[in-house]
């Protein structure tokens, strides 16, 4: 009996470690949630710029579709000078490079939507 009931006080004791471990983790997941994170906000808007402006339907983050993936103008343009304002640009005034395709011009982007796409974008490296 007495063995018993010290066996029961020991796993009592045990759920309340796993059950306060667990809140933490909850609270962890919550804050990631919410996206406290200045930088995360920030990518929230640009990924929201980039569907608004249907720029997937041309474009993916990690594969080429009609144009490249980001993640592959992000390497392309890893250390240039002024790579910000230089996709920046493209996003407003379109490009035709050696493909088949070419990347239309979105004049009605404002200059800080485009700048915002483009530091995402730029982000997106592998
Ligand atoms: C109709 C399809 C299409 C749409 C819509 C489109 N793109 Fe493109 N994009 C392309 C193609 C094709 C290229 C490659 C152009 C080339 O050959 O240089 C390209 C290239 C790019 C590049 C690389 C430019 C460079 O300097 O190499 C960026 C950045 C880009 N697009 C961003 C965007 C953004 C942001 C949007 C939405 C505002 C968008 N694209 C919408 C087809 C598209």
């Amino acid at each position: 009996m007495d063995r018993e009931s010290s066996h029961f006080a020991r796993s009592v004791a045990a759920n309340r470690r796993y059950a306060i471990g667990l809140s933490w983790a909850g609270m962890a997941l919550l804050a990631g949630l919410v996206g406290t994170d200045p930088a995360h906000a920030h990518d929230e808007r640009a990924v929201a710029l980039l569907h608004q402006y249907r720029c997937y339907v041309c474009h993916a983050n990690n594969e080429p579709k009609a144009g490249p993936a980001y993640a592959d103008v992000a390497t392309y343009y890893k250390g240039k000078a002024g790579a910000q304002s230089r996709v920046a640009a493209v996003i407003r005034s379109g490009a035709h490079g050696a493909g088949p395709w070419h990347m239309p011009p979105h004049p009605e982007v404002s200059k800080a939507d485009a700048r915002t796409m483009a530091r995402y974008i730029l982000s997106l490296r592998r």
